[in-house]
């Protein structure tokens, strides 16, 4: 296991710069991780030099239209996508609906979409709408008591029926992670007519970058403000998709490369340019990090992401083997294995919000709520959706001292179980 240099990767997020005299932890990394100083950077080069229309005849209007391309060439690659495959949108529910917009052609009147209740609203109220507009059937697919999906209750939804399914790589509040291509190969087998599949990958994406192209769907969805960089979402879609959604763009920008069919105007040029910093850092995290610099992206994603995977999984394991031991009900799998860390608990006896504010008070950020889960919370049978769950979502960048400040305030503030109180 090759273990996290975290003074060198502190260093590259200006927000944990050493020393941390005020002891501030962040464990809301979920909600979104701090930007990297890589995309910080051309960000804020781009703004000061070269906030004008790119592609023009002078020098600067040509370096505002070269640091754009470097920017979606150098995300592309990262991911092992071709430029023309990714959209970049304001925020993945604007991509969510954008999609589902461009797809009211694709449906008619009895057709089935299928999400899951395990979905961030993003990815349930897009479809939803779809739905009711071309008066076809929205179905949710159930989850265990615990919040993991029902697969055979997935099963048993699929038919010729079946247009769309949509449904999480991994969930915001249990933390499982889904095994797309098994579910992928399910659909495939249960439906004739291959519906799209589509992905939302907002919560799995911080903790490993996926390869998207080793998945097997027509659309996978995640954002760059959690993922070290601007706040965007970008959206992968694939050559069926592209066929058979209308365009949502200006007519004359079909088939112009740069410009994806889902991009209604240009997003925000500076906000493009920098995503070849999050790329940056990805790279110089896997060269400092041991592996021989190949000038590969794609390879530097996998190598850094098992190791962010990894260090992550060991804090992760400190904080579950202090909850096992308090009154609390966790979602999801109590052990490290299948899942991402990010992790969702009640307490008996307690309101969620009494347990972040106790953590904000040592200086710890973290949050309660639905987290925009609502119908997986409704689910679980959590009765107070807006004090909800207590949620802790670790990032790569967070050390053991982050994690002895968090587990020293929760083992002085919950409520042991009741079997060890009597030991
Ligand atoms: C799992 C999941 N999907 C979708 C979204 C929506 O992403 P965005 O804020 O970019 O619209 C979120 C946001 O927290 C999320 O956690």
């Amino acid at each position: 296991m090759v273990r996290i240099d975290y003074k060198w990767v502190r260093a590259q997020f200006p927000t944990l710069e050493e020393p941390n005299e005020n002891g501030f932890s962040f464990f809301d990394n979920a909600g979104g991780t701090f930007p990297c100083r890589q995309s910080n950077y051309i960000l804020f080069k781009f703004y000061n030099d070269y906030k004008m229309q790119p592609y023009g005849a002078t020098k600067n209007q040509a370096e505002a239209g070269r640091l754009m391309d470097e920017g979606r060439r150098k995300i592309a690659e990262l991911l092992g996508l071709k430029i023309s495959d990714l959209t970049y949108g304001a925020s993945t529910t604007q991509n969510f609906n954008t999609l589902a917009i461009s797809l009211l052609g694709h449906i008619e009147q009895d057709d089935e979409i299928i999400v899951t209740m395990q979905d961030h609203e993003a990815n349930i109220g897009a479809w939803e709408r779809l739905a009711k507009q071309k008066d076809a059937k929205l179905i949710l697919i159930e989850v265990e008591l615990d919040g993991e999906l029902d697969l055979s209750h997935f099963k048993s939804c699929l038919s010729h029926k079946t247009k769309i399914v949509s449904f999480t790589h991994s969930s915001n509040i249990i933390g499982t992670v889904n095994d797309v291509n098994k579910i992928g190969k399910m659909i495939k087998e249960q439906c004739p007519h291959e519906p799209l599949v589509i992905v939302d990958g907002v919560s799995y994406a911080p903790h490993m970058l996926p390869d998207i192209t080793a998945l097997d769907v027509d659309a996978y969805c995640f954002s760059t403000y959690k993922t070290f960089g601007v706040h965007m979402g970008l959206m992968f879609t694939s050559e069926k998709i592209n066929r058979l959604a209308t365009p949502q763009c200006h007519f004359f920008n079909i088939d112009k490369p740069n410009y994806s069919i889902f991009d209604a105007a240009g997003p925000d040029h500076a906000s493009i340019a920098s995503l070849a910093g999050i790329a940056d850092y990805y790279q110089e995290f896997a060269i400092h990090h041991g592996m021989n610099d190949n000038g590969d992206l794609n390879d530097a994603r996998k190598y850094a992401s098992e190791i962010m995977h990894e260090a992550e999984t060991e804090l992760l394991k400190d904080l579950l083997a202090l909850i096992r031991r308090k009154n609390v009900r966790v979602y999801g799998k109590e052990r490290v294995e299948g899942r991402e860390a990010n992790i969702s608990f009640t307490v008996y006896g307690m309101d969620s919000k009494d347990v972040i504010e106790a953590l904000a008070q040592k200086n710890i950020g973290a949050k309660y709520g639905h987290f925009y889960a609502y119908r997986l919370l409704e689910a679980l049978g959590i009765k107070d959706l807006e004090d909800g769950v207590v949620r802790i979502s670790y990032a790569h960048y967070l050390n053991k001292a982050d994690n002895e400040r968090l587990l020293g305030v929760l083992s002085d503030i919950l409520p042991n179980t009741k079997s060890l109180a009597l030991v």
